[in-house]
């Protein structure tokens, strides 16, 4: 039994330069733990809400309000109860601000909270935090399976192209650190390609290499030729991974790809995208439809649920009552779980935990706006099973959430890495 003594919030910045808030948990053993919010570009409508300043000044992002509630309210709710909790404290949390979008404390404030009560837990447990994480949720942990970003897009790259992210995923690998080296491989020679056509410019938000393509295709192709280039046989060790995010470009059911000036409708979106599945190896597809498109996303699933992995993020936002009322809808067959889209640890865990109920695949993801913060790799690797998307092979708030993994590999071993089973319901597992 080990009580909280202090809560304490401060404002640092993230690796777009934005503030954010941290929260450091104290214990009355003197142990503590620390966490900080990320942020997302590309955010749902029924996400938590980042509570920021507004005005002019830190071009309206400050977090003054956020750290404030961490120091005022939270600390006063907190203090004294037993860290062990997680889930009576999170509720603390949710008591304080029962409203859906915790818009009143912010949910940057009451994730950077939940995740720094976590780690103090892990540290007054004598325990890293991803066996804390088992532990307490009763799980086998196991290192994920990575989503890592070849090309950004979207609006993480200023919507140079529609599509936000071309992903690769490595399910032939033996291990996670087999994972890494395929990723250098691939993530340089598609550098060499961009390079030798004169197309290569620095990196988008989260590390990959920006996208100067003349159609959201053509990404696609340099994507297969990087693999090849990287002398691997695309859709045999390698697959291809998109996160389409169709909320960004699309409302109502009409979608305008910008880059090829071009107007679809869902069915017609749901189309082009088909084609992309049957000409290119690609094992799973996020967001190919929008938020509100609950009409397309069921078609969606009708057509290609059965061969490939099929996310839900802004479609979900980390809720479990909405990965339940999908998977009643067949909607979907995967969450992306992102804490900060919660607001709480418990509530992240619980949309976890109903995608698995019904048999659906879970992926653990950070936001564009990232920092040091390596909690999410303990998180995946602790509720085992999953998978874990990150960003691009670039940037060190991307790797050193790969690095950490690690890192756990070195404690838990090589065998402990789910390898490719996550994508068994694609047509990846069934070749
Ligand atoms: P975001 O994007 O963090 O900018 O919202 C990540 C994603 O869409 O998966
Ligand atoms: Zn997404």
């Amino acid at each position: 039994m080990t009580a909280i003594q202090s809560v304490h919030g401060r404002r640092v910045w993230d690796s777009r330069g934005n503030p954010t808030v941290e929260v450091d948990v104290r214990l009355q053993n003197g142990v503590m733990g620390r966490a900080i919010a990320p942020a997302g570009a590309s955010r749902g409508k029924r996400e938590a809400i980042d509570l920021r300043d507004g005005g002019s000044a830190l071009r309206g992002k400050n977090v003054a309000r956020a750290v404030a509630n961490v120091n005022g309210p939270i600390a006063a709710a907190l203090q004294g109860h037993e860290v062990s909790d997680q889930s009576a404290l999170d509720a603390l949390l949710i008591g304080l601000d029962p409203s859906p979008l915790k818009d009143s404390l912010g949910g940057n404030a009451t994730v950077a909270t939940s995740l720094a009560v976590l780690h103090a837990a892990a540290a007054a447990a004598g325990k890293p935090l991803w066996r804390h994480v088992a532990d307490c949720y009763g799980r086998t942990p196991s290192l994920p399976l990575p989503e890592i970003q070849i090309f950004g897009g979207g609006a993480h790259a200023g919507r140079r192209v529609d599509i936000q992210d071309f992903m690769i995923m490595v399910p032939g690998a033996a291990s996670f650190d087999e994972v890494m080296e395929v990723t250098n491989e691939v993530y340089f020679a598609a550098g060499d390609i961009m390079a030798s056509r004169g197309n290569l410019a620095g990196v988008a938000d989260e590390g990959g290499w920006w996208p100067l393509f003349r159609s959201n295709e053509e990404a696609l192709e340099t994507l297969v030729a990087a693999i090849e280039k990287a002398g691997e046989k695309p859709g045999d060790r390698v697959v291809i991974s998109l996160d389409i995010a169709a909320s960004e470009f699309g409302e109502n059911g009409v979608y305008t790809l910008a880059l090829e000036d071009r107007k679809l409708d869902s069915g017609a979106l749901i189309d082009m995208l088909g084609g992309w599945l049957d000409a290119y190896p690609i094992a799973s597809i996020e967001d190919p439809v929008g938020e509100d498109d609950t009409v397309g996303m069921i078609a969606f699933t009708q057509r290609y649920g059965n061969h490939v992995q099929i996310i839900g993020d802004d479609y979900l936002v980390t809720n479990a009552a909405l990965v339940r009322n999908a998977v009643s809808d067949r909607a979907c067959n995967c969450v992306l779980v992102k804490v900060n889209q919660a607001g709480t640890v418990s509530e992240a865990v619980d949309a976890f935990t109903a995608a698995q109920d019904a048999g659906w695949t879970a992926v653990v993801s950070a936001r564009s706006g990232e920092t040091e913060d390596t909690s999410i790799a303990h998180l995946s690797t602790g509720l085992g099973g999953g998978q874990l998307k990150v960003g691009s092979f670039q940037r060190s708030e991307r790797m050193v959430k790969w690095n950490e993994c690690l890192r756990i590999q070195d404690a838990l071993g090589a065998d402990a890495f789910v390898g490719g089973a996550p994508l068994a319901q694609t047509w990846w597992g069934q070749s």
